[in-house]
């Protein structure tokens, strides 16, 4: 007989493996507060505004979305259009690598699977290099 726990593990979304929305905007704090307080971050933060307020409430909408939870991000500005969002700020292999290092350091902090977190970190690379707009 098939065990109708492991079937629902198996479907799982990884919105749903991480914890659903309360866990993905703590990811997401927790992101932006290693971001402010790590000087090994400090080119990539450099890149962005005096607050991270509105980085942080558009990174967990965007998120949701982006781990199959639900489209805040999309329902209200849209298609993301992330690497033209992403085109006034400079981004090169130093600013990527800094973005990756500080969310596998905030996924590891927030006890994520390592599994999941391994997995989720190969799609967190891939969009962050497509985002890459100036060499270096
Ligand atoms: C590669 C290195 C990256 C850098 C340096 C970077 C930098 C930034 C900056 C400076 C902003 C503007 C924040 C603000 O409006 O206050 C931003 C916004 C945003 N970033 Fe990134 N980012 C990077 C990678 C990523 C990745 C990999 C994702 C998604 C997985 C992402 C998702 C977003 C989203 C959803 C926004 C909000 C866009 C908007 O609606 O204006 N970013 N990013």
């Amino acid at each position: 007989m098939s065990d109708p726990g492991a079937a629902d593990a198996a479907d799982a979304s990884a919105f749903e493996r991480v914890g659903g929305e309360a866990a993905v905007r703590a990811l997401v704090d927790r992101f932006y507060d290693l971001m402010d307080l790590e000087p090994g971050y400090a080119a990539l933060r450099a890149v962005h505004g005096e607050t991270l307020e509105r980085a942080r409430d558009r990174l967990f909408w965007f998120l949701c979305g982006w781990l199959g939870g639900p489209q805040h991000y999309v329902e209200r500005f849209g298609h993301p259009r992330l690497r033209a969002r992403h085109l006034p700020f400079a981004i090169g292999i130093r600013e990527r690598d800094q973005w990756l290092a500080c969310m596998n350091q905030a996924m590891h902090e927030r006890g994520l699977d390592q599994g999941l977190a391994q997995r989720l970190h190969e799609a967190f690379f891939n969009t962050a290099d497509w985002m890459r707009n100036r060499g270096g």
